[in-house]
């Protein structure tokens, strides 16, 4: 149990953007579920849980495209970057809605075919405006970001 704890800490510390520790135990819930042990109510905000939505569709995204054979399609929901609420310490500003809006179009741009740029490239971009936001305000999540880029 405790072990598990200590491992969901550090999960979380992984993926906020500051890493206060502080914040981490706010946000880290231990339930039990039936004797076994559930240990992931993390409770980010809407835009925390928006940002862990865009990283798993990404993640297996990424995969499609190196397989040269994407079937998902530009998630509609990626649109409430523009107005999902954010964690008590942040909030919206324009570098924000400046980046947002270059990240949106990035990413819709995987999905179309009539372009000069490789898929793979087309990807790329779209993650690279992932980091450079994050290089604006909140850099924890950078390393775990820039895993999503295909090598060339
Ligand atoms: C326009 C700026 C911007 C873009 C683009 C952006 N992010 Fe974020 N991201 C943020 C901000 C700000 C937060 C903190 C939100 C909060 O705490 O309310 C965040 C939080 C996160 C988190 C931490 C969530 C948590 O558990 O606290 C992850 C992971 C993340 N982003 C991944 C990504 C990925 C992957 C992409 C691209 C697919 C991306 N972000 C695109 C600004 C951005």
């Amino acid at each position: 149990m405790i072990k598990h704890i200590a491992f969901f800490c550090l999960l979380s510390l992984f993926f906020s953007c500051n890493s206060s520790e502080e914040k981490t135990k706010k946000e880290t819930e231990v339930t039990i579920v039936d004797g076994a042990e559930r240990y992931d109510v993390y409770r980010g905000s809407e835009m925390a849980n928006l940002m862990r939505g865009m990283h798993a569709f990404n993640v297996q995204l990424k995969q499609e495209v190196i397989d040269g054979n994407v079937t998902s399609e530009f998630p509609e929901e990626f649109l409430k970057i523009h107005s999902a609420e954010f964690s008590e310490s942040k909030s919206r500003n324009k570098t924000f809605d400046h980046y947002s809006g270059q990240f949106i179009e990035a990413q819709k741009l995987v999905f179309t075919n009539d372009s000069n740029e490789s898929l793979a490239q087309r990807y790329n971009n779209a993650i690279n405006l992932c980091i450079t936001c994050h290089q604006t305000e909140c850099t924890g999540p950078i390393p775990k970001i820039k895993k999503l880029l295909i090598k060339p």
